[in-house]
C-alpha cells in the first residue's frame, strides 16, 4: 500500500508544501490582502489577520490535510471513511471548487493577457489604456480564459507527482523571487514610497472595527484555500513521512509573506507615481480589479521602458499565482472523477476543464460588460454572484464541516466522553495524527473554538453583505438562495448516485494508470 501511495502521490515534503502553497497564494494574496489591509487600518488589520491564520487557518488546514491523509482518497471517500454518514460533505467539496474555476479562470485569463501585452507599443492597446475595451470585447477575454485553463489542464494531466508537484517546485520559487525583486525595486523608488507605506501599514484600530475583523477572517480562509476540499485532495496524496503540523505552518507563513510583500510593492509604487491616489475622492481605483488591472498598469506605464519589463514580471507572477490556484481547484473534481468512474487522468481533466470553460464564457461576458452589460444574475454580474456564493456563503460551511468531522467524528465513545477534548486528542493520536506538544491545543481548537469562530463568521459575514449591497439596490437573498440551491443539488446527487456505491481511492487511480501490471490489478480486485 505505501508503495502505491508513493507512486501516485507527492514525492517529497517540500513538493507537497509548495503545491499547497501554490494553491494558497493566488489573486487573494496579490490584490485582496493589500487593499483590505489599506482599507481596514494597516498593521492593525495585519495583526488580526495573523491571529485568524493562527487560530482558524492553521487548525482548519491541519484538519483538512489530515482528513485526506488518513483516507488516501478523493474528498467523498475521505468523508465516508471518517464517518459513513458524511459522504455528502465530500460531494460539496467537489462541487464548490469546480464552480470557483468558472470565474477564477476569467480573472486568470485577463492576467495572461496583461502579461503578454506588457510590451505593446500601440498606446491605445497598452495595458494602461485598454482595460475597459479589452474586458468588454466578446471574444478576446474568452480566448485568454481558454488559454489559461489549457495551461492548468496540461499540468494536471501530468499527474500529481509529475505534473502538479514538478510545476509547483519551479513556479513557486519563481513567484517568490519575482515578488521580492519587484518589492525591493519599488521600495527603492525614493520619493512617495514613505507615503505609500504609510497608507498601507500605518496601524489604525479605529478603521478596523468589527467589519475589519470579519474581513480578516474571511481573507484567511480564502487565502489558505480552505473549506473546499482542496487541502483534503492534496493531503490524500501525502504519506506518513510528511509532518502535517509543520507543513501547515510553513504553508501559512509562505502565504502570508507573499501577501505582505505584494502589498509593499504595490503601495510603494503607487505612492511614488501617484500619491494623490491616496486622497479621498481621488477616483483612482485602489480596490479589487481596478487596483490590479487599471491603477498598476498606469504606474508601470509611467516607468517607461523599465516599466514594460516590470509589468511583464508582475503579471507573469500573478499568472503563476492564479494558475497554481486553479490547478488545485481543478484537481479536486478530477481526482474524484478518475477514481469513481475509472476514467484516465487525461480524459477526466479535459472533460472537467471543458465544462468549466463553457460555464466561464457567460461569466467572462458578464463581468466585462460585453453586450452592453446585459448578462447579469439578479442584478449581480455573474462573477460577483458566483464569488459571493462560494466565498461568503459556502466556504465557511465547508471549513466548519471539516473541523467538526475531525473534532467530533473520529473518536468513539459516549457523548459525555466525547465532550472532553483530551479524549479527542488521544483518539486522534491513535488514529495517526501526531502533532507533538501542540496536539492538545489542536484538539481544543478543532473541537470548539475554530468551529464557533467560523459560524460567527458565516452569520455576521452574511448580515454585513446585506448592508453592503442594499445601497446598490441588490438583494443578497439571491446569493443565499443560489448557495442553498447549489448545496441541495450536491447533496441530492450524492444520495441518489454515490451514497451506496464505492467511490474509489488513490489506489484505484494508481492501478488505472498502470494497467499492465496484472498482479497488482488482480490483488486489488480480490480485496
Ligand atoms: N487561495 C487563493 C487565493 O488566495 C484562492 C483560492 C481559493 C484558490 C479557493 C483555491 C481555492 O487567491
Amino acid at each position: 500500500m505505501s508503495e502505491t501511495k508513493k507512486k501516485n502521490g507527492f514525492a517529497s515534503s517540500i513538493g507537497f508544501i509548495l503545491a499547497a502553497a501554490g494553491s494558497a497564494v493566488g489573486l487573494g494574496n496579490l490584490w485582496g490582502f493589500p487593499y483590505k489591509t489599506a482599507k481596514y487600518g494597516g498593521a492593525a488589520f495585519v495583526f488580526v489577520y495573523i491571529l485568524c491564520v493562527l487560530f482558524i487557518g492553521v487548525v482548519a488546514l491541519v484538519a483538512e490535510v489530515y482528513l485526506g491523509r488518513r483516507s488516501h482518497a478523493n474528498t467523498i471517500t475521505a468523508y465516508k471513511k471518517a464517518n459513513k454518514n458524511l459522504g455528502w460533505a465530500g460531494m460539496l467539496a467537489v462541487i464548490i471548487p469546480t464552480f470557483i474555476i468558472c470565474y477564477y479562470s476569467v480573472l486568470g485569463g485577463w492576467t495572461v493577457r496583461f502579461s503578454v501585452n506588457s510590451f505593446q507599443s500601440n498606446e491605445t492597446l497598452s495595458n494602461a489604456n485598454s482595460f475597459g475595451s479589452f474586458i468588454s470585447n466578446p471574444y478576446t477575454p474568452v480566448l485568454f480564459t481558454a488559454i489559461f485553463l489549457i495551461m492548468a489542464a496540461l499540468i494536471i494531466m501530468g499527474g500529481v507527482k509529475e505534473g502538479i508537484e514538478k510545476a509547483s517546485k519551479v513556479l513557486m520559487p519563481a513567484l517568490f523571487i519575482i515578488v521580492v525583486l519587484i518589492a525591493v525595486y519599488a521600495l527603492c523608488l525614493g520619493e512617495g514610497v514613505a507615503e505609500g507605506l504609510n497608507f498601507y501599514l500605518n496601524p489604525d484600530f479605529t478603521k478596523l472595527g468589527f467589519e475589519g475583523v470579519l474581513a480578516a477572517m474571511g481573507q484567511a480562509f480564502y487565502s489558505l484555500s480552505l473549506g473546499m476540499g482542496i487541502m483534503i485532495a492534496y493531503g490524500s496524496y501525502t504519506g506518513e513521512e510528511i509532518k502535517i503540523g509543520k507543513s501547515a505552518i510553513m504553508i501559512c507563513v509562505f502565504d502570508t509573506l507573499v501577501a505582505l510583500i505584494a502589498g509593499l510593492a504595490i503601495f510603494s509604487s503607487i505612492g511614488h507615481f501617484n500619491p494623490d491616489a491616496f486622497k479621498e475622492g481621488s477616483g483612482v481605483a485602489l480596490q479589487s480589479v481596478g487596483l490590479m488591472y487599471q491603477t498598476l498598469p498606469q504606474v508601470f506605464a509611467s516607468l517607461g521602458g523599465v516599466g514594460k519589463v516590470v509589468s511583464f514580471l508582475f503579471f507573469a507572477m500573478v499568472t503563476i499565482a492564479a494558475l497554481t490556484s486553479v490547478i488545485s481547484l481543478l484537481e479536486v473534481a478530477t481526482q474524484f472523477v478518475i477514481q469513481k468512474f475509472k476514467i484516465k487522468r487525461r480524459k477526466a481533466t479535459l472533460l472537467l476543464a471543458l465544462i468549466c470553460f463553457i460555464v466561464s464564457i457567460p461569466v467572462t461576458w458578464s463581468v466585462g460588460g460585453a453586450f452592453d452589460g446585459a448578462i447579469t444574475l439578479f442584478g449581480f454580474d455573474m462573477l460577483t454572484f458566483f464569488d459571493e456564493i462560494t466565498n461568503t456563503a459556502l466556504m465557511p460551511v465547508g471549513a466548519c464541516i471539516s473541523c467538526i468531522t475531525i473534532g467530533w467524528f473520529i473518536e468513539k465513545g459516549s457523548f459525555k466522553q466525547r465532550m472532553n477534548p483530551m479524549h479527542t486528542y488521544r483518539a486522534l493520536e491513535e488514529d495517526g495524527l501526531n502533532l507533538g506538544a501542540t496536539g492538545k491545543i489542536f484538539a481544543v481548537m478543532v473541537k470548539y473554538v475554530t468551529p464557533i469562530l467560523i459560524m460567527l463568521l458565516e452569520v455576521f459575514g452574511i448580515i454585513a453583505k446585506f448592508g453592503e449591497y442594499a445601497p446598490k439596490n441588490l438583494n443578497f437573498v439571491w446569493v443565499i438562495l443560489g448557495a442553498t440551491l447549489l448545496m441541495a443539488t450536491g447533496i441530492i446527487v450524492y444520495f441518489a448516485f454515490f451514497r451506496n456505491s464505492y467511490t474509489g481511492t488513490n489506489e484505484d487511480e494508481f492501478l488505472l494508470e498502470k494497467p499492465r501490471d496484472k498482479t497488482q490489478t488482480l490483488s486489488a480486485q480480490n480485496k
